[in-house]
């Protein structure tokens, strides 16, 4: 019989980074569709699981990397598959350039090489967190996934206060449009065909620009894919995953 144990610590590593506002729970329906990888799905600082431990009012793209490649070295884990969604993404495509050796492996889920913010959002994100919060979920599922949008973000787990401006600043600010030529990682790019807040344009230049990347557009789902379609995405890593065995 296999030890579990040994069975745990042979299986590929997926880690998991969530978006603005959002914690580590929005990976949950995806992750159940992954039992061939070992997954860990982060906290950002005043999300999820550190609300209470939110750190500076102002953070970057690359402060929140540099958080990431933290708690990757103490849990000792290198060559990784890294798993961003929306600023997510950001932090994973700045942790694949800053710090090739964790990263060995890339996927993106609604991202973009810029991700610039409406100017309308940051400022109610200023005034009220919490209707903004709704205001984006509404905004980044597709109409026919309505209902559970609201279930996903009426259980969400409580953010600290000023968590959701600092996120989509660090957005707003984020460009690595001229970069990607320097992302050396196998990449899989993966979008919502119906995303409103980084549209499948955002997903196209990334694929065009990423030199070893492929491009998976999923249909019927916005810009939480992994929730609108978890099975799809699940598929969509596993084919990518074969492909790049059959080639070795
Ligand atoms: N990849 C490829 N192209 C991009 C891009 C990306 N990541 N980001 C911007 N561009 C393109 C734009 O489409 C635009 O192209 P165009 O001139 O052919 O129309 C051009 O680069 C200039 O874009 P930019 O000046 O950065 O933004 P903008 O003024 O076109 O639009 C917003 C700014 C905020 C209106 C727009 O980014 C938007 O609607 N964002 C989605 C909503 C949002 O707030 N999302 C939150 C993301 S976390």
């Amino acid at each position: 019989m296999s030890n579990p144990d040994n069975a745990a610590t042979t299986r590929p590593v997926c880690v998991f980074i969530h978006g603005s506002g959002d914690d580590a729970s929005i990976w949950g329906a995806l992750i159940a569709c992954l039992p061939q990888y070992t997954n860990i799905a982060l906290d950002l600082p005043g999300h999820g699981t550190l609300v209470d431990s939110p750190g500076p009012a102002e953070m970057s793209v690359s402060d929140y990397a540099a958080g990431v490649r933290a708690k990757l070295a103490q849990r000792g884990l290198h060559a990784v598959c890294l798993v961003g969604h929306s600023l997510g993404s950001a932090i994973a495509l700045r942790l694949a350039v800053d710090a090739p050796e964790l990263v060995g492996r890339l996927v993106l889920v609604g991202g973009g090489a810029r991700l610039r913010v409406l100017p309308a959002l940051l400022t109610e994100a200023l005034a009220d967190q919490a209707a903004t919060k709704r205001q984006l979920a509404e905004m980044a599922f597709t109409d026919a996934h309505r209902d559970e949008a609201h279930a996903f973000y009426g259980r969400a787990a409580p953010i600290a206060p000023g968590m959701l401006y600092r996120d989509l600043a660090a957005c707003d600010q984020f460009d690595m449009m001229s970069e990607l030529d320097r992302v050396t990682q196998p990449t899989l790019v993966l979008t919502g065909a119906e995303d409103r807040l980084t549209p499948p344009k955002y997903a196209s230049f990334l694929a065009a620009h990423i030199p070893h990347a492929k491009f998976a557009l999923i249909p019927d789902a916005g810009h939480c894919v992994q929730l609108e379609a978890p099975q799809a995405v699940a598929d969509a890593m596993r084919h990518w995953q074969g492909q790049a065995r059959d080639r070795q």
